[in-house]
């Protein structure tokens, strides 16, 4: 029989914040699938599934290169799903573990576009996301009434930028980990600036809130895993 393939959200960082779906389908996987963008770094949601896998699982950490070039990209992707393939052709369940939520800016959204055509069962289990989990932590009310929040990849185009925080009550900026002094600029014009909290690696040993941007220097450069929630208004 040919295996499933299961696209399993991790959540942001704790490890109790995964759902008891995704704890049973890591702890019954033949194989758990870790990606990493590079070849050096470990992967993160491999730290955060760790408690819950089989002692004997197999593990396989593949790269998924974030480089514009095109023919590497398809290269190392064509050789990913190629693995994928081989697994589900010989039966074996396999668990693609992602950050947060696989269907949210995840490197998951691709893979599954790869394998939805391939003729194994694909099943995606819901994570936490960064966001969710960081408006809990902070005790922050994310949207109420009829607020409206506008979740934006901070790398966005800059004119699109200001149209969206002209047009938002509540923000939440991902990958704000470039260009950050000209994003607190922005956030000051568009009036976003006084209620903006910034949570880096969220729910990790390691986690930082910063609440107060007056005194932060102008080259800071945040961590990749951080996000910034805002209003216009006090929560
Ligand atoms: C590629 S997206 C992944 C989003 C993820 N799939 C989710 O559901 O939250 C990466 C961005 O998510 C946010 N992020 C993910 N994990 C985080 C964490 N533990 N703390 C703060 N922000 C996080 C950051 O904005 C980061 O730049």
């Amino acid at each position: 029989m040919a295996g499933i393939f299961y696209g399993v959200g991790v959540g942001p960082g704790d490890p109790s914040l995964l759902t008891l779906k995704a704890i049973n389908v890591i702890n019954e996987a033949d194989v758990i699938i870790a990606p990493k963008t590079e070849k050096k770094e470990d992967s993160l949601a491999l730290t955060i599934a760790k408690p819950f896998l089989k002692k004997d699982v197999d593990v396989v950490k593949l790269v998924f290169p974030m480089v514009s070039d095109s023919e590497t990209l398809s290269e190392a992707w064509d050789a990913n799903k190629g693995i994928i393939l081989d697994l589900l052709k010989k039966g074996k369940n396999v668990v693609f573990l992602t950050l947060g939520d696989p269907m949210f800016y995840s490197t998951y959204i691709y893979v599954y576009r790869l394998l939805e055509n391939c003729g194994y069962p694909i099943e995606t289990i819901p994570g936490v996301t960064a966001f969710c989990a960081i408006g809990s932590r902070l005790g922050y009310p994310l949207v109420e009434g009829d607020d409206v929040l506008s979740i934006i990849p901070a790398t966005m185009e800059d004119a699109k930028l200001d149209k969206v925080l002209a047009a938002s009550d509540n923000i939440v900026l991902m990958k704000v980990y470039k260009n950050f002094p000209q994003l607190l600029e922005k956030l000051e014009q568009h009036g976003l600036a006084e209620h903006a909290v910034m949570t880096s690696r969220c729910g990790l040993g390691d986690e930082q809130v910063v609440d107060n941007f007056n005194n932060i220097d102008k080259g800071y450069q945040p961590n990749y895993l951080s996000t910034i929630v805002s209003r216009r208004t006090r929560a």
